[in-house]
């Protein structure tokens, strides 16, 4: 019996591409549905021409009501049987309530070495600060924003020449290897950190 993943995404969707394309022959999950808070994710498109189910819930009829965002979004994935919830660019903070109900089968993805560099413009943040190392991190979501147990890092190094774009790019490609080896381990209840 194969598990379910809901993948939450709010643009291009690489990195749900990764994750959706890594769940076949043996792995222990396949993707039940690609959810998009935003109705022009590229990311929608690139899971239908994969076969996914695909589903918006658009947060622009919500703005000011995450309860009622949340409670769609819960409906969508009990809909379609989700057993793991995987954050992959999805741009929305969930509430406490929502984390906490999914708590232990819920992962993301950030682009930082955390506990660094939590929020956005991680790398612009890494350059900044003059960071000699940067890198993405797969934790477990808990009601803190970019907090919760390390699952796994890549790292790479800061070169003299790199601009956000750059680093940007390079991260991104680690984090298409990354998170696809802690899902697989997570769900087959390995919680060791991998470090790449
Ligand atoms: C990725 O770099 C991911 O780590 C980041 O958004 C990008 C989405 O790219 N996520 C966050 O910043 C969440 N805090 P993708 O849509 O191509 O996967």
């Amino acid at each position: 019996m194969t598990h379910r993943v809901a993948i939450l995404i709010s643009g291009n969707g690489s990195n749900m591409l990764a994750l959706a394309k890594s769940m076949t022959a043996d792995h222990p999950a396949r993707p039940c549905v690609v959810i998009s808070d935003n109705p022009k994710a590229k990311g929608l498109t690139n899971a239908m021409e994969l076969g996914l189910n695909t589903a918006t819930i658009s947060s622009h009829f919500f703005k000011d009501n995450r309860l009622e965002f949340e409670k769609e979004l819960m409906h969508c994935l009990k809909k379609f049987g989700t057993e793991f919830v995987c954050l992959a660019g999805f741009m929305r903070i969930l509430t406490a309530q929502f984390v906490n109900y999914w708590n232990g089968r819920i992962l993301n993805i950030h682009p930082s070495l955390l506990p660094k560099f939590r929020g956005l413009r991680t790398h612009t943040k890494a350059l900044v600060a003059g960071e000699k190392y940067h890198g993405c991190t797969v934790h477990e979501v808990t009601e803190h924003l970019d907090d919760g147990p390390i699952l796994g890092q890549a790292r790479v190094t800061v070169l003299p020449e790199d601009t956000t774009d750059s680093l940007s790019q390079r991260v991104l490609l680690l984090e298409h290897e990354l998170y696809p080896i802690v899902l697989r381990r997570f769900i087959e209840g390995d919680r060791r950190m991998v470090v790449l």
